[in-house]
């Protein structure tokens, strides 16, 4: 083993993972997250292959293989399922990865490359779901898509040749079906892979940070403690989703037929997480929404050198305050949004106008199948 080691170079980065502590305080238990979501995403990347033995990406079959997978590819269904609730899950935990790093100010000095990194992975997680969306071609994710397809059309010079690259016609359509499924199965895994490489290749090198002013308990060595740590969450996670797959499997809603377009159905709606600029979309035209969002992006990408106290090592109560009032807005507008959603398929008028999607798809049309939105991606 030691000459295996020899050869191929590894001896110094053995000793540095064998080296390895993992500094316990207050705020220690956050840094198992970037782990569990490295995890998460393995499962997408296992589930993910396997159902593409059955998949077929065109308008005409998609909704078909996926229904095939559901019912008689043997654990189909639990695959897929598995596949939809990671996902969802992976999201959950960057997002909170992200935001636990955030308050820790683990973006100091010399981690600011992490941090840059980690939130082109946060944008990759969510291409992924978006991307994804569409793959089954039934009536929700068709209009979702169109919706979202619509949004970036909004930014300047470059929108409308965004819109035509991810639609690759003039509306959503079969060379939209391809082009998100070659983005969906291999451009963002690729991405991803060298990403979260970097990402993670840099916790070797710098080590877990300490936030300012927290008080080192004791130290955890990497191996073989934190690491089994780290596993026995993994299992738990996948036990937790496993459970969940079996007892709610994914629904599918009907496939969308291009041959005879149908009306949107009422409450359709984008996944959780893109829920807070689908209400934003409401409030404020377009190309508003897209250069706020664009700004606070920007701002976000550029903590590590903003925030100029933390750099110090010092406290830093603005950016604490900034990350609060993020958080909370984010929460108000899924909220707001969730409620409008609900009110639509009751068949009541939400309380406040749409601007944004009144056109060319107006959210408030007479359903064509009411039951299909409340079936269709388990809402
Ligand atoms: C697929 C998404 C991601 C994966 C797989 C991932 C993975 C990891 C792992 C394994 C660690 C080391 C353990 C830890 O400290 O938690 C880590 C640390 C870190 N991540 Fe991520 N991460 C992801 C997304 C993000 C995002 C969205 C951000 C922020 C925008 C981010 C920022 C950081 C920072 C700053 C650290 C250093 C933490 C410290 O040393 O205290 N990561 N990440």
């Amino acid at each position: 083993m030691n000459d295996l080691i020899d050869a191929l170079h590894l001896r110094e980065p053995v000793e540095a993972i064998r080296s390895k502590v993992v500094p316990r305080h207050r705020s220690s238990v956050w840094y198992y997250l970037g782990g569990f979501a490295l995890f998460l995403f393995g499962v997408q990347i296992a589930t993910g292959v396997l159902l593409l033995l059955y998949y077929q990406p065109t308008p005409e079959a998609a909704n078909q293989s996926v229904e095939l997978i559901m019912k008689r590819v043997p654990f189909g269904s639990l695959v897929r399922s598995l596949h939809s609730r990671s996902s969802n899950a992976l999201i959950a935990v960057v997002f909170l990865h992200m935001f636990s790093t955030f308050f820790m100010k683990s973006y100091r000095k010399p981690r600011e490359i992490m941090w840059l990194t980690g939130v082109i992975l946060l944008l990759l997680m969510l291409g992924f779901g978006f991307t994804g969306y569409l793959l089954p071609w039934d009536l929700t994710a068709y209009f979702a898509t169109r919706i979202g397809t619509e949004v970036p059309g909004m930014l300047p010079i470059v929108g409308e040749a965004i819109v035509g690259l991810l639609r690759g016609a003039r509306s959503v359509s079969g060379a939209t079906l391809s082009r998100l499924f070659a983005l969906h199965v291999a451009v963002l895994p690729l991405i991803t892979i060298v990403i979260a490489g970097a990402h993670v290749t840099m916790t070797a090198l710098f080590g877990s940070s300490v936030p300012p002013g927290a008080k080192i308990t004791s130290q955890t060595k990497f191996l073989p403690r934190y690491v089994l740590g780290e596993a026995i969450l993994w299992l738990c996670g996948l036990a937790v989703l496993l459970t969940v797959a079996v007892l709610h499997p994914w629904e599918l809603g009907p496939a969308y037929d291009m041959t005879k377009p149908v009306e949107p159905p009422a409450g359709v709606h984008p996944e959780w997480y893109f829920m807070f600029l689908y209400q934003t979309l409401k409030y404020i035209p377009e190309w508003a929404a897209v250069g706020l969002y664009t700004v606070v992006l920007v701002f976000w990408s550029l903590v590590p050198w903003l925030d100029r106290k933390a750099k110090q090592g010092e406290r830093s109560p603005l950016f604490t305050w900034i990350g609060i009032i993020l958080i909370a807005g984010m929460l108000v507008l899924t909220t707001l949004a969730y409620l409008s959603v609900s009110n639509e398929v009751a068949g009541q008028l939400p309380s406040f106008g749409s601007q944004a999607t009144s056109e060319p798809f107006p959210l408030h049309q007479p359903a064509v199948d009411r039951d299909t939105t409340l079936r269709s991606k388990g809402k």
